[in-house]
């Protein structure tokens, strides 16, 4: 069994009293020890299914309309609400694109670490911070003990991401939800960031969900993916798999939208016009009109998951055709 096993779960926003579909039935699974790559164009869903996978979605206006979540054998959505939160809190943990939304500007960054560890563990406040300056060394931030009582804003980018990285592994958790963890950072510092997440998975055995837009990310450090449009995984393979032979023209299109320097992309400059909106009624395949392969039966029928090999599979009417 796998660590996580997530089956149809199809998530919606309520706007006006209705319920919208924004994740459409997506099933994926995540091995022990090993990392998968989630990658998308934004407003495809990757965000709302890494915060329902990590109970985040309770009290808002998102909801969680069918399937499930099993994780470390616990199906998360049938355990009653205090449960849920305790294995959630205590196994899984997750960073976020923006760490200065996430760490507090006005505590010093190893008082924030402390309280972290103090919440899944029983010990001393001073042996908490001993803790806290270990975590600091494990993600290499260089002189820990003077760092430790830096504010955030005194720290660069990529260093905040490093301590964030060392708050989730407080708690030593199985599995790391790295939600675009190094999309505000350049090239460089996202290389090193990255590096750094395989290290700490080779020495701590978690495993890693990683969420990105940007498809060069996923094939540096994923060893599967999934490639999701409009709310449904469209592709899923191993990843040298998937980057030996991409079936579907949208994964074609993300391919051939990799940045080359590091400049922001808001727009896929390989695949034209845009990703349905939020409410928008598509018939047949959602990427048919932005799609370079498509033909008439792909307006009419949505296409189902083709295998391509056995673990490896496209929604796609023609998989692996080349495109116009
Ligand atoms: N709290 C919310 N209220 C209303 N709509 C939301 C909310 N959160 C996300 N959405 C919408 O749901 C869709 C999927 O969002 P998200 O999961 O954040 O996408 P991604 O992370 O892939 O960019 C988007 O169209 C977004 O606008
Ligand atoms: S089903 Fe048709 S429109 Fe959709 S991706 Fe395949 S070829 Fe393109
Ligand atoms: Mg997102």
């Amino acid at each position: 069994m796998a660590l996580l096993e997530v089956k149809d779960l199809a998530i919606a926003v309520a706007i006006n009293g209705r319920l919208v579909p924004v994740v459409r039935g997506i099933s994926f699974e995540v091995e022990a020890g090993t990392t998968l790559g989630i990658v998308g164009e934004s407003g495809c869903g990757k965000s709302l299914t890494s915060l329902a996978i990590m109970g985040l979605l309770e009290g808002s206006q998102v909801r969680i309309t069918s399937g499930s979540i099993v994780f470390d054998g616990q199906d998360l959505l049938a355990l009653p609400p205090e449960r849920r939160r305790a294995v959630m809190g205590a196994d899984m943990a997750m960073i976020f694109q923006e760490p200065m939304t996430s760490l507090n500007p006005v505590y010093r960054v190893g008082d924030q670490i402390t309280e972290s560890i103090l919440q899944h563990r029983r010990i001393s406040r001073a042996q908490a911070r001993e803790r806290a300056i270990e975590l600091l060394r494990l993600v290499r931030i260089p002189d820990p003990e003077g760092r430790i009582d830096s504010f955030p804003h005194q720290l660069s980018g990529g260093m905040r991401q490093r301590v964030m990285i060392a708050m989730a592994l407080a708690c030593d958790p199985k599995l790391l939800i790295a939600d675009e963890p190094t999309t505000a950072l350049d090239v460089t510092v996202q290389a090193r960031i990255l590096d750094l997440m395989k290290e700490l998975q080779a020495e701590t055995g978690m495993a890693i969900m990683l969420i990105s837009h940007d498809l060069g990310v996923i094939a540096e450090t994923c060893d599967t993916v999934a490639v999701m449009y409009w709310g449904k995984i469209i592709e899923t393979a191993p990843a040298a798999e998937l980057f030996a032979d991409m079936a579907h023209p949208y994964t074609r299109g993300l391919l051939a939208s990799i940045p080359v320097t590091d400049r922001e992309v808001d727009r896929l400059e390989a695949i034209p016009s845009r990703v349905p909106l939020i409410g928008e009624t598509v018939t047949g395949c959602a990427f048919h009109p932005r799609c370079g392969r498509a033909r008439p039966v792909c307006a009419d029928i949505d296409p189902a998951a083709i295998a391509v090999s056995p673990s490896h599979s496209a929604r796609c009417h023609f998989p692996g055709e080349d495109s116009a």
